[in-house]
Order: structure tokens, then sequence, then C-alpha cells
């Protein structure tokens, strides 16, 4: 049945009954497989693979493609990447894009998640004028994914903004969003015929409060105003395309589209009444944020959100509040506007509540309400913030199923950080970890996730940490002409995975 069906699988919310009886079934297994080491499998489940397109792609200045936020960003803020990097040429899979599908190939994963860059596609960030260059680029890829069985995943915007668009201020501007249905329907007539999963967004909590409230591009650094702007639009453009796509699209096309939201797990500091209330704020403000608007009975955003950022903004002498509203319209049209949730999760943090009076200065670190921190022991990758603690992914997944009755989910990054090298036990410790953690939500919880995506297919530019965090199953040589990928340890454990659908119960390599 799967074979045959051309979507990552996600149609249709599994019926409770069904759920019961997993657990049942799944219970009835362990105890039958007795004390001993069981083998865990994942039934009707897709393994797969991600980048990025401007983590990978490099070609930014050929073909015909337009600027984007992060190619201003790197070239004039070299200061703010880590080892002073641009994405300029990257791992120059716009080059080498055979080279990347024969590894896919290697890997015998199910679906490849990748980006579509849209100053690629539409140089000026406008749809009159389409570049056929770009267009090509990605039914090229698409056409060798196709030979080799390989689904598509396709995100329309992973951060890569058109410098143009930047200039009428971004996401801040709430007419970004037209623009953006635009360039979605550019996507759906080109591609739609062959795409049936598709990603409108690539972790808005991240960009919004990163490149709008942080330092990734554009970088300016308004924490409290204008990320709510951003996640305010992004918001009205996610369900703007879905119901584009409704309207326009599904019928013939028959895809599924949703939108990947990041969450990592805040648990409570200490098992204080104060402090379990601020770990449950923290999951409000980081996932509930874009979730509770799209994937709860009532929509809008989180209560606790509203009270909280109205509440403070007063304080400050804010005239109205700093979050947006919606119109009765908007929270209805964004209501229910995925078939599935996106999931990207890597690491836990600890929260404990912050008990500073208001400051005078918006933050969204002070609108939070909590102070997050990660315990000393919990090892370590490459990566200051990601530590591996694969219990809390268990406890996010649960979350997201009590919140939102159960929705359909793709993991749809996951993954971890080395230093060079290829003897990346590391990883697979990581990994095997996780994906231990994922097969209880499923099978003794309940969660409904159809598939996990290992992030990332190959090294790549890690934003503003430039070339210096390794993620890739294949490390890429940056000195060489070719930028060489050399297969990984981990490559072989997940193409292991990816073929039998079961973890290796004992990994010897
Ligand atoms: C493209 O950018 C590179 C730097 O990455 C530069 O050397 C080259 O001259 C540029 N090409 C064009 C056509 O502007
Ligand atoms: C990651 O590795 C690089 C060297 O490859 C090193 O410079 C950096 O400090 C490391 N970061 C962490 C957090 O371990
Ligand atoms: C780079 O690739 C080209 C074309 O595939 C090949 O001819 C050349 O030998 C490669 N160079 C290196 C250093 O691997």
């Amino acid at each position: 049945m799967y074979a045959v069906d051309q979507r990552v699988s996600v149609s249709g919310y599994r019926s409770k009954m069904q759920d019961r009886l997993f657990v049942l079934l799944a219970l009835v297994l362990q105890i039958g497989a007795g004390a001993e080491e069981r083998e865990l499998c994942f039934q009707n489940f897709k393994f797969g693979v991600a980048t990025a397109a401007y983590q990978v792609e490099g070609a930014w200045n050929v073909s015909g493609k337009g600027e984007s936020i992060w190619d201003r960003y790197t070239h004039e803020r070299p200061d703010r990447i880590f080892d002073h990097q641009t994405g300029d040429v990257a791992a120059d899979s716009y080059h080498l894009v055979e080279e990347d599908v024969r590894l896919l190939v290697d890997l015998g994963v199910q679906f490849y998640r990748f980006s579509i860059s849209w100053p690629r596609i539409l140089p000026s960030g406008f749809s009159n004028k389409i570049n056929p260059d770009g267009v090509r680029y990605y039914n090229k890829l698409l056409d060798l994914l196709n030979q080799h069985n390989i689904l598509p995943v396709v995100t329309m915007y992973h951060w890569d903004l058109p410098q143009t668009l930047q200039q009428l201020g971004g996401w801040t501007n709430p007419l970004i969003a037209d623009h953006f249905v635009s360039y979605a329907r550019v996507l759906f007539e080109n591609f739609g015929p062959r795409v049936k999963t598709w990603l409108t967004f690539n972790e808005p909590l991240s960009f919004c409060q990163g490149g709008y409230g942080g330092i990734e591009a554009p970088g300016f650094g308004a924490s409290g105003t204008d990320d709510y702007l951003c996640a305010h639009t992004v918001l009205r453009a996610h369900g703007m395309v879905f119901r584009m796509y409704d309207r326009e699209f599904r019928k013939k096309q028959q895809g599924n589209v949703g939108i990947t939201l990041d969450f990592s797990w805040p648990e409570p500091l200490t098992t204080s009444k104060n402090n379990q209330i601020a770990a449950e704020i923290f999951r409000q403000f980081s996932l509930g944020w874009f979730a509770h608007p799209i994937f709860s009975e009532t929509g809008d955003y989180p209560p606790i959100m509203r009270k909280r950022i109205d509440y403070i903004s007063k304080h400050q002498h804010f005239p109205r509040s700093r979050l947006p509203k919606f119109t009765p319209q908007e929270v209805e049209m964004i209501k229910g506007s995925a078939d599935f949730l996106g999931f990207n999760h890597y690491t836990t943090y600890l929260v404990e509540k912050n008990y500073q009076p208001i400051p005078a200065q918006p933050s969204f670190d002070y609108d939070i309400g909590g102070i997050k921190t990660q315990k000393d022991d919990w090892p370590k990758s490459n990566s200051t913030w990601l530590k591996v603690v694969p219990w809390g992914f268990r406890k996010a997944l649960n979350w997201v199923r009590k919140a939102y009755n159960n929705p359909p989910i793709i993991v749809t990054e996951n993954g971890v950080s080395t230093r060079p090298g290829t003897q990346d036990l590391r990883r697979i410790n990581y990994i095997e970890g996780y994906l231990k953690a994922l097969h209880s939500a499923i099978y003794v919880d309940g969660c409904d996730v159809r598939g996990y995506t290992y992030w990332s297919l190959i090294d790549n530019f890690e934003w503003t940490r430039g070339f210096s965090e390794r993620f890739g199953l294949y490390e890429v040589d940056y000195a060489s002409p070719n930028k060489t990928r050399t297969k990984r340890l981990s490559a072989a454990y997940i193409a292991k995975v990816a073929k039998t659908r079961c973890l290796p119960q004992s990994w010897t390599t």
C-alpha cells in the first residue's frame, strides 16, 4: 500500500481506536519478546535526509539567481560568522547534483528533503519574471530523484529571502505574505505535478527570533517587537498558501502541505510549581507561538502569550500590545491549515522561572518568563547549544500529541554536529538514542509519527557558525576543488536503518 503511495504517507489522522490498538499491540509484542534485547522496528514508516538551499548549493551569483539576505549578510557582516565564511560556494550542490543523488541512492533512503531558493526561481522576489535556469536546476534534481524512486519533500522557504523584499522590511511587512503566495503558486505550477509533500516554512521560531530579534540574517536584533511582526506575517502567509493549494491545486495534484516547526524540549529545572509553570509557558512561547494558531482547536496565539505580552507591553508604556492581533477571519483561515506537522528536534533545556522585574527594553527573552540552561554532564556535541538528551525527544512528541490531538508528524530534522573526521561513533550514538526515544513515542505512547529525517546528508554552511560545525553523514572537503564527499561511519548506520526500518541490534563496523 505504501509502495504506491506517492506521498510521505500523511493522509488523514489516524483514529483514536487505531491508536489504542497500536499501543496494545506494541505492549503485547514487548511482553512476548521477554527480557532479552528486542529488535526495534518501524512499520509504515519512511527514512530520509535533509539539506537546505543556501547551506549546500553555492552558485550564489550565477545562472540568473538573485541575491538573498544570507548572501548580503555574509558579505557585509563577516564578523557575525564564526569563521568569516560565506555560502558563495558551500558544498557546490548546484553543480554536483548528480553526486548528491548518488549519495542518496547509496544510503537507500525513501525521501530527500531539500529547499528551493526563492531568489533562484524569482531573482527579484516578484513572480513576474521566472528564472528558467532555476526551474531547470530543480527539475533536474526531481528527475534524478524520480529515476531512483526517492520521494521529494520540498521546503519553500529555508531562510533565504530575496534581498529585494528585505528592502521592503522583509517578514515584518505584512505585504510579503502576498508575494510569498505568488512564489508558492509558481512552485505548485512548475513542480506540483511531481512534489506531493510540501513544507511552507522551515523553523519560523528560529528565523523570526534569530533574524529579527537576534544575529541571524538580516540581523536587526529588535527582539520583542520585530520578531512578533515576522511571525505574524509568516503565519498569515502559511495559511494563505494552504488555502490557495486547496482552491487551485489539491484536486489535481493530491499532495500534502505542512510547515516545519522547531521545538527544543523545555524541562522544568526542579519540580517546584513555579518552575513547572515556567517550563509550560516556555513551550507555549516556542512551539505554541506557531503551532497553536494552526493545530489547536481554538486557533490564534496561545492565550498565555496574549496575556503576558499585552501586560508587559502596557507596563513598558507601549500604546498597544507588541504582539499583533489576527482578525477573526484570519484566525479561521490559519486554524487547521496543515495536513501534517514537520517537526525539528535536536536538544533539551532546563527552565526556571525568571523573577526579574519588567525591564524598560522589550525582549522575547523576558516575555517568555523563564531562564534556560543545560546540565554540564549531558553529553556534548560540536555545537554549544546541542547537548545529547534523547528522553527530551519523547517528551516533546508527547506534548504535541496531547496539546494538538495527535496530528500526523514527519520528523523533518534531527541530528548532531561533530568535529571533522569520518569515525563518527558519537553521531551513531546520537541517532540510536533518539531513534529509540522515537520508537517509544510511537509504539508505547501512540504518537502519530510517519517519517524521520536525519540532518544532514552532507556537511554544510551552518549559518553564523560557518563551516565549523559538521552535521553530515558525508564529510565535505571544502578545500578540494570538487568539494569531495567522503562517507562517514554514520552513513552506513543510516543506510542499514533505512533499508531494514529497524535499529541494528549491535553495531560494529
Ligand atoms: C560571483 O561571485 C564570486 C565570488 O563568490 C566572484 O568572484 C565573481 O566575480 C562573481 N561573478 C559574477 C558574474 O558576478
Ligand atoms: C567545534 O569544532 C571546531 C573545530 O573543528 C572548534 O573550533 C570549535 O571550538 C568546536 N566547538 C565546540 C562547541 O565544541
Ligand atoms: C574533479 O572532478 C573532475 C570532473 O568530474 C575530474 O576530472 C577531476 O579529476 C576531479 N578532481 C579531483 C581533484 O578529484
